[in-house]
């Protein structure tokens, strides 16, 4: 057993301009985040993730960077920063800053001073073909839509973007740049940061011929994935980074990773390769996806689910570790995806909570989620502010003739503003998040879900990941424990245990509105057992209950 610090962390992600406001502006701060670190602490977590904070225009919140170096004016000074970063450390938290390194903004002064000429030193830190018979030099397709290139008049070259135009790829072929980034990084654990969470990491190196990719049946683009995730240096690349930057501290490290199987992440975050500690896989999360990706949203079953989290954690069970998540910023509310956020939102939201975190890794929190926050549901598209959001919209109504009806149901169930709404602390206007107009519309639903009436209910979700925590904290079979699925074809209840040593821990959890039956393996002792947490009033002492589970019900049992 390889124990450390990050394997037994917590870590709670905060979305700065959508956590709390300080100033009245309608865009979340470094000091609104201060003043809620108190809450924090008291959830119990140990490490708080700041998605970017950096200088930018903003075209995709922040993950469009033109000054690693200098705070975003909305978020507050360098200052805030050291100040935030000191208070974090008194109460014995951490911080990971997120870090987008696959692309910067089109405003930043290297990316002006590249486009500016083709004998320009930084025109290779990005990357630039000449057209090909006065089109785009290949057919790949953007990650928000339209071709992945943007032809550029003053060199009549063309540049790459995987995101939108105003986010172009950094060439990590060229070491200059990647001395540059190196820097950066370093500047910042000097400062005393304690990790990174990498954007797009498995993005960085791409394959140099620039082939079209594969276009699938009526597509106007090519899927240049193939090409550019997991490339062919991607991990000299992260062994670089990690030699000359990572080793040098006392971290943790998560690369957010599109595309990527098991075996893959084991070479990323296995004990000897000197990368990573842990990647966010995407394979829970793109259940229902289909030709049109997440828009699709179609049914799937809870098989489905376990058989991807169970091949996840037996997959990386060998020298390798698992991040746990339902939720971030670019994904929709769990409560409302894979639970019930009508009659059932508490009992499903606590249900989700333990079915992850008794999983083994690293479990992530995002804002909110501790408090079971819903979607959102604008009836007009003018409401909406995601960029990914709004391309996805035109693209589809515009090119390929989905009706309005049809792409706003899909925005309702799959949009990244569902999870970027400002957190409700209370039942003031505006949910406590600001005293002006938030830059986002406020889910009307605060009255009813907030932080003081979750803080203030011993019964709440709040209270229950609270738990969850503390159980983390005093039971290492919860971190370090093997994973094992029972009854994997069963549609309505996901169960499995954790083994250490003679330790174990039963999970049941039931995925639907009613009662469900489990049929505990022989092996099991029912009268060993004692349960450790459940979402509904149980008997303490009365060993493994054969009860049938209720609607969403959730037990975990410890076994000795
Ligand atoms: C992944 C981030 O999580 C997402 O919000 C962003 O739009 C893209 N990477 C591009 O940086």
């Amino acid at each position: 057993m390889d124990k450390t610090w990050w394997k037994e962390a917590v870590v709670y992600q905060v979305y700065p301009r959508s956590f709390m406001d300080s100033d009245g502006d309608g865009i979340g701060d470094l000091k609104g985040i201060l003043v809620k670190l108190d809450y924090l602490q008291t959830l119990g977590v140990d490490v708080i993730w700041l998605s970017p904070i950096y200088q930018s225009p903003n075209d995709d919140n922040g993950y469009d960077v033109s000054d690693y170096q200098s705070i975003m004016k909305e978020f507050g000074t360098m200052e805030d920063f050291d100040r935030l970063l000191s208070a974090i450390h008194e109460r014995g938290m951490k911080i990971m800053m997120d870090l987008v390194i696959n692309h910067t903004s089109d405003e930043h002064p290297w990316f002006m001073a590249s486009r500016s000429s083709v004998d320009d030193p930084k025109r290779d830190y990005y990357i630039w073909r000449p057209g090909k018979d006065g089109k785009e030099p290949n057919n790949w397709e953007s990650v928000f839509k339209g071709s992945a290139w943007k032809y550029d008049e003053v060199t009549d070259e063309y540049y790459l973007h995987l995101f939108s135009k105003k986010q172009p790829d950094l060439n990590w072929e060229n070491p200059d740049l990647r001395e540059e980034i190196y820097s950066m990084m370093k500047w910042w654990l000097d400062k005393g940061i304690d990790g990174f969470r990498m954007d797009v990491i498995n993005f960085l190196s791409k394959d140099q011929r620039y082939l079209d990719g594969v276009v699938a049946d009526g597509k106007q683009y090519g899927d240049g994935s193939p090409y550019f995730m997991n490339g062919p240096r991607i991990h000299e690349f992260l062994q670089e980074i990690n030699q000359r930057v990572l080793s040098h501290y006392d971290l943790i490290t998560v690369g957010e990773m599109p595309g990527v199987n098991p075996e893959e992440a084991l070479l990323y975050t296995g004990k000897d390769r000197n990368e990573l500690h842990m990647v966010f896989q995407f394979e829970h999360m793109d259940l229902g996806a289909g030709p049109e990706g997440k828009w699709n949203n179609s049914k799937w079953e809870l098989s489905d689910l376990k058989r991807i989290l169970s091949k996840w954690q037996y997959g990386l069970e060998d020298g390798g570790w698992n991040s746990l998540y339902w939720n971030n910023h670019d994904q929709p509310r769990v409560v409302s995806r894979f639970g019930d956020d009508g009659a059932y939102r508490v009992e499903s939201a606590k249900m989700l909570a333990a079915c992850l975190h008794m999983l083994k890794g690293t479990p992530y929190i995002y804002q909110g989620e501790e408090m079971g926050m819903t979607n959102i549901k604008f009836e007009s598209l003018e409401d909406y502010r995601d960029i990914e959001t709004l391309n996805s919209h035109e693209d589809l109504v515009n090119n390929y003739g989905w009706s309005e009806e049809r792409m706003m149901a899909a925005i309702h169930a799959r949009s990244r503003d569902n999870a970027r709404t400002p957190v409700q602390w209370n039942d003031s206007r505006n949910a406590g998040f600001t005293t002006g107009t938030p830059w986002i519309g406020v889910n009307a639903n605060y009255p009813e879900i907030n932080a003081v009436k979750a803080y203030n209910d011993q019964e709440s979700i709040f209270q229950f990941y609270k738990k969850l925590i503390e159980l983390r904290k005093q039971h290492d079979v919860i971190v370090y424990g093997h994973y094992d699925l029972l009854c994997p074809d069963d549609e309505q209840i996901f169960a499995y245990t954790r083994t250490l040593g003679e330790e174990k821990l039963l999970v049941l959890c039931n995925f639907k509105g009613y009662d469900g039956q489990f049929n505990l393996p022989e092996e099991l002792d029912p009268q060993s057992a004692t349960l450790l947490i459940s979402n509904y009033k149980q008997d303490m002492d009365k060993g493994i209950s054969s009860e049938p589970l209720r609607a969403f019900e959730c037990r975990v049992y410890h076994l000795k």
